[in-house]
């Protein structure tokens, strides 16, 4: 476990050369948060800062098109981190050169996903199982990034025994941030974040420290900035749900009234999902893009309602969806958008 002594609250936050600290991200979602995501949550005040979905790396590999011209495209005005999932540190190093040469702020290395298709090539969440071969991807990582280099790690694949030794590997190779999402590999997305592994991360590290998972609360986002020991918040499904997130958390930070939501707002952010998601499915028909757009109303639905996500669920035309939707949402109530399971009456 190493230097148990000398433990320090570490703080600070995340910055890109610019004057103004990121502290607000938006996680990658892979078929999710694209460069017309971040868009559209520009309307809403967007995140600080927003990170590509994984570009997946292994020899031969190029950039992959869609997330190169996100990269390219760009015009939120915000800095955007290009993510990395790969095994092998001479392709990655290959890949980074390319990245570099795009205007990305930052390379960030995936060491969380827990998708089956990913961690049977021993890359993502998987590589949490050999840490010699971190160690060997983070010391290229180190020389052939000149941009900030960030980790987006979970505490452990089946277990968060070896949690302090990754650690000490960020430390010693002088990662300038690090994103900790407190469920281990083996949990993929059940049961509940567990936030001390954030707090172990920001006390034993000298970087800032940013936390992931189930974020869904302004106010609870205030708190968890406030105790200072997150640099950063990194939210993705409560961003999806709520893309209002970041401008309630910057509303709360200023000590001003949190704006939440009515019935008719949240109407007209899904006309507006339909809207951006008809761009991208337009050659493919009404049910490819009636299931697209399930996709984001899959973690919607879990801040309105179960009968409404049962519904959503089920059909299958536009007019069928958007009929669900006013049925739900045409009035002027305010909505929380906290998610069935951790909602205890608070909509
Ligand atoms: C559909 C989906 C796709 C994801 N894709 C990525 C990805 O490409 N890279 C990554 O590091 N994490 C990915 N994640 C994990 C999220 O970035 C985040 O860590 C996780 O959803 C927990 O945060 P949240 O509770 O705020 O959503 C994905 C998660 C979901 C649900």
């Amino acid at each position: 476990m190493g230097e148990k002594e000398n433990i320090q609250p570490k703080k600070g936050s995340i910055f890109f050369g610019s004057v103004h600290p990121v502290k607000l991200l938006l996680a990658p979602m892979q078929d999710v948060t694209d460069l017309a995501f971040w868009r559209l949550l520009e309307r809403y005040g967007g995140a600080d800062a927003y990170v590509t979905e994984y570009i997946r790396v292994y020899p031969g590999s190029r950039i992959d098109r869609d997330i190169e011209r996100d990269i390219l495209e760009n015009n939120t005005g915000k800095p955007v981190i290009a993510q990395i999932a790969g095994e092998d540190p001479m392709n990655l190093e290959r890949i980074v050169r390319e990245l570099q040469l795009l205007p990305v702020a930052g390379i960030d290395l995936n060491l969380g996903c827990p998708a089956k298709v990913v961690c049977r090539k021993r890359v993502g969440g998987a590589l949490l199982k050999d840490l010699l071969r971190v160690e060997l991807i983070l010391r290229t990582l180190r020389e052939a990034v000149i941009v900030p280099l960030s980790v987006k790690c979970r505490p452990g694949y089946e277990n968060a025994e070896s949690f302090d030794e990754l650690l000490k590997l960020f430390s010693d190779y002088k990662v300038d941030w690090v994103t900790v999402h407190g469920r281990t590999v083996r949990q993929g997305y059940a049961g509940k974040a567990d936030w001390n592994w954030v707090y172990r991360a920001a006390e034993r590290l000298d970087c800032p420290v940013c936390g992931n998972g189930d974020l869904s609360d302004p106010q609870e986002c205030v708190r968890l900035l406030r105790e200072e020991k997150c640099g950063g918040l990194m939210i993705g499904r409560g961003a999806v749900r709520n893309p209002w997130i970041f401008q309630q958390i910057r509303e709360a930070l200023r000590g001003e009234q949190i704006n939440y939501p009515t019935g008719r707002q949240m109407l007209e952010y899904l006309f507006e999902l339909e809207e951006m998601t008809a761009q991208v499915e337009k050659s493919r028909g009404e049910l490819a893009h009636v299931e697209r757009i399930k996709k984001f109303l899959n973690f919607i639905g879990l801040g309105i309602g179960n009968e409404f996500l049962y519904q959503v669920r089920r059909v299958r035309t536009r007019l069928e969806m958007e009929s669900v939707w006013k049925n739900w949402l045409d009035h002027t109530e305010e909505l929380k958008l906290i998610p069935i399971e951790q909602n205890q009456g608070k909509n």
